[in-house]
């Protein structure tokens, strides 16, 4: 049987791309009867070994040491932390490339590592910015996420990782003057390029001394990802709250990338809840040297370090070993249908012809409707003997505008081939809209 009418034109929004990262973990439907075999799961990730983390930052500490006491924008410091990371990657493997920009007067770095292979149209990538600010070495703020995701890089390598998407890694520069250098590998790869990366997850600090455990509130698949990871380790999280658009991750969320991140707490309080779950100080500050001269090798508490990197890592190889689920057969009507105000339902028909038996019981309805208060919209699949499945029921205090949504739907009693509807009614007055397009995925 040959594969029916394909969306050949993706569009990648932002939400879509959310969609596209999802989808990607979606588990293997289960199924009863002689099904293809289900795609492997992803591969577990191994353990980051906590003294090759600290190594790393024994060296910047040292570059600290010997280039003014810090590793900060434009100073002698930064570069040389950037040429360290540089050599580790390159002996690994990695296609490297420095990429200069100026800010303050003076020229700054990012560095970009791409791990050979995989799908160059989804790419995983994990950053931290490297630059420390000028009052101290930095060991923390962001030796930490630098080294832990140096090392996850270093593991890809030892592991010879070949994932199913493509992997990339990046070092920041001037983060500490406002993102400058994540802003600028943002702004300056092409809209095409962008829409390639499937999500970035972001490690700035996440050995704090006295430290918690924060998960950022973003793209709900990463989320979960770095949650089901403590939990696995009984370690509690919470969502991270000191200052959201505070790092890197800010950069490519503006543009619509999906973003995630972990990170341990800066100059906030820790609070005796907190330091009942996680032990540590209460009524002190998460990291007491938050861009402070005493940022050094001794600001790190080792345990954070060590169960951070771990999850660095274990995100990196969960979305990126974790196969495409195979696309399914995709039909669409992407004709517009005005919806009367107030006023009777309206269908958009999609036929399905050429297929055997039942539909499935994970029909996926993707839906695009256009619409300035959507809390007025009824929608239902109609099925082709007449059988209305409610995708969404009226709620007047919604007034979002638009539906766009992808909705399941067990349909494994209907005969798959026929004309199927979305079925469309607007129940209250003044706001209208239109069926955008719509599809049925088999
Ligand atoms: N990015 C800040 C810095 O480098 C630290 C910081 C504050 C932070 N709040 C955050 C990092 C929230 C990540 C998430 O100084
Ligand atoms: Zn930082
Ligand atoms: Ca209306």
């Amino acid at each position: 049987m040959t594969p029916h009418l394909k969306l050949s034109i993706p569009r990648r929004t932002a939400a879509a791309a959310a969609l596209a990262l999802a989808g990607l973990l979606a588990s293997a439907a289960p199924s009863a009867t002689a099904a293809p075999a289900a795609p492997a799961p992803a591969l577990a990730a191994p353990d980051i070994p906590l003294a090759n983390v600290k190594a790393h930052l024994t060296e910047l500490q040292s570059i600290a040491t010997a280039n003014g006491g810090n590793r900060a924008h434009g100073r002698a410091g930064y570069k040389a932390s950037i040429d360290y990371v540089k050599a580790k990657l390159d002996a690994a493997g990695f296609t490297t490339s420095l990429q200069q920009f100026t800010t303050s007067g003076a020229t700054g770095y990012n560095l970009i590592a791409d791990w050979p292979g995989g799908d160059a149209n989804s790419v995983v990538m994990a950053g931290a910015h490297l630059d420390s600010v000028s009052s101290g070495a930095g060991i923390n703020d962001n030796g930490s996420g630098s080294a832990g995701t140096l090392e996850t890089a270093l593991a890809v390598s030892r592991a010879q990782l070949k994932p199913v998407k493509h992997l990339r890694f990046g070092w920041w520069g001037a983060e500490e003057l406002g993102l400058v250098g994540s802003k600028y590998y943002v702004n300056n790869l092409p809209a095409a390029e962008r829409s390639k990366i499937a999500g970035y997850l972001n490690f700035d600090m996440i050995g704090s001394p006295n430290p918690g455990y924060f998960v950022y509130d973003d793209d709900p698949t990463i989320e979960k990802t770095f949650k089901d990871y403590f939990a696995g380790l009984g370690v509690a999280t919470e969502i991270e709250t000191e200052g959201d658009g505070r790092s890197d991750h800010a950069s490519f969320k503006n543009v619509g990338i999906p973003v995630g991140g972990l990170f341990t707490g800066a100059s906030r309080t820790k609070s005796s809840a907190q330091a009942q779950k996680w032990g540590g100080t209460a009524g002190q500050a998460f990291d007491r040297c938050y861009h402070s001269s005493c940022d050094s090798s001794t600001n790190i508490n080792d345990t954070a370090l060590d169960r951070n990197s771990d999850a660095i890592a274990h995100a990196v190889w969960a979305l990126s070993t974790e196969p495409t689920v195979p696309p399914g057969d995709i039909y669409e009507n992407a004709a517009d249908v005005a919806i009367p105000d107030n006023g009777a339902a309206v269908t958009s028909t999609v036929t399905v012809s050429g297929r055997t038996g039942n539909a499935p019981a994970a029909l996926k309805v993707g839906v695009d409707v256009k619409h300035t208060w959507r809390g007025d919209l009824v929608l239902d699949l109609v099925a082709p003997d007449g059988t209305a499945y409610r995708l969404k029921s009226a709620s007047g205090s919604d007034s979002a505008d638009n539906v766009i949504a992808t909705y399941t739907v067990n349909a494994s009693s209907e005969t798959a081939n026929g004309a199927w509807k979305l079925r469309v009614q607007d129940v209250a007055a003044q706001d209208t809209g239109y069926i955008d397009s719509w599809k049925l995925t088999f």
